[in-house]
């Protein structure tokens, strides 16, 4: 993952959140503390620190303009079995996003924001429209291949990590599970964990942590392999102010690199922070 690693003392919005306030003592702190996993592993983090390309440097070269967006989803519709006849959840919806963009996914419950995601993940069917995500199209009936899901990456409501291993070991799973190489793959979970400011939660496990950093974990997880596309279905649900606020800065802060994020939710706190909401409650 080539995010910029950041120095001692400095979030990637520079002590302010993205409404312009101070982040708070506490989560001040946690991005000041020495980080133990440079002990750990010194040479990796030092080695990401100098080998950093910024997604926007790319759309400089590249120009924003001419981007096919990650993302675009036309006329989609999605039935559902109710008894002996079909049900709409979801009906002529079309929304694109960006490469950079984060997109707030609106609508009560009910309204099919899962659902939706499911679909943009490519493990839905859906009945209607055309979806297309990291540069593949599906029609009505089809499902991504597998070596098409490591595209995206997906974080639930509920973090949804292996209670049994500790965040360095959820978060390399991906990779481990891909055969990349624990030598390989330890690194990028560590440089991945200290960006979200976890660096001294790397040995701890999901129960020693609270929901706000499981929710980092999560997300940090669900980048290990780099999708192009992050999928987020509802992730500050569970989450205090506080938390809220410190995982919709590492949205906005992916975004920053390139990622297109996709978020569910029905929390104002969280959708008053995107530009771009599609709201499923008021087509
Ligand atoms: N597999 C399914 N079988 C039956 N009903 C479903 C299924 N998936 C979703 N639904 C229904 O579709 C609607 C939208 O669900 P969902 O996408 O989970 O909404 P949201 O995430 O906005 O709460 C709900 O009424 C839900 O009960
Ligand atoms: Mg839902």
């Amino acid at each position: 993952m080539k995010l910029r690693a950041r120095r001692k003392g400095e979030s990637a919005t520079d002590g302010k959140s993205l409404d312009g306030k101070s982040l708070d003592g506490k989560a001040r702190a946690e991005e000041t503390d020495d980080d133990p996993a440079e002990e750990v592993l010194p040479e990796a983090v030092a080695g990401d620190q100098q080998s950093i390309a910024t997604a926007n440097d790319s759309r400089s070269v590249l120009g924003r303009g001419a981007e096919v967006p990650p993302v675009r989803v036309t006329g989609l519709g999605v039935q559902i079995k109710d008894g002996d006849s079909r049900k709409w959840i979801v009906r002529n919806l079309s929304f694109s996003a960006r490469a950079g963009e984060v997109v707030g996914l609106a609508g009560p419950s009910g309204s099919g924001k899962t659902t939706v995601l499911m679909c943009l993940a490519g493990v839905a069917h859906h009945a209607e429209g055309e979806v297309h995500v990291a540069g593949k199209g599906r029609l009505p009936g089809q499902l991504s291949p597998p070596s098409e899901l490591r595209k995206v990456g997906i974080v639930f409501q509920d973090y949804h990590l292996v209670q049994a291993l500790n965040a360095l070991d959820n978060v390399s799973l991906p990779l481990r599970l891909d055969g990349t190489r624990w030598k390989r793959a330890a690194p990028e979970a560590i440089h991945l964990l200290a960006w979200f400011g976890l660096s001294r939660s790397v040995f701890k496990y999901p129960s020693q942590l609270s929901g706000g950093e499981q929710q980092r974990v999560a997300i940090a997880r669900a980048m290990v392999r780099q999708p192009a596309v992050l999928l987020a279905d509802e992730p500050t649900a569970h989450l205090d102010a506080t938390s809220t606020r410190l995982v919709a800065e590492s949205l906005h802060e992916l975004a920053l690199y390139g990622t297109c994020v996709i978020v569910s939710s029905h929390d104002p706190r969280l959708l008053s922070r995107f530009e771009h909401v599609v709201d499923l409650g008021r087509r």
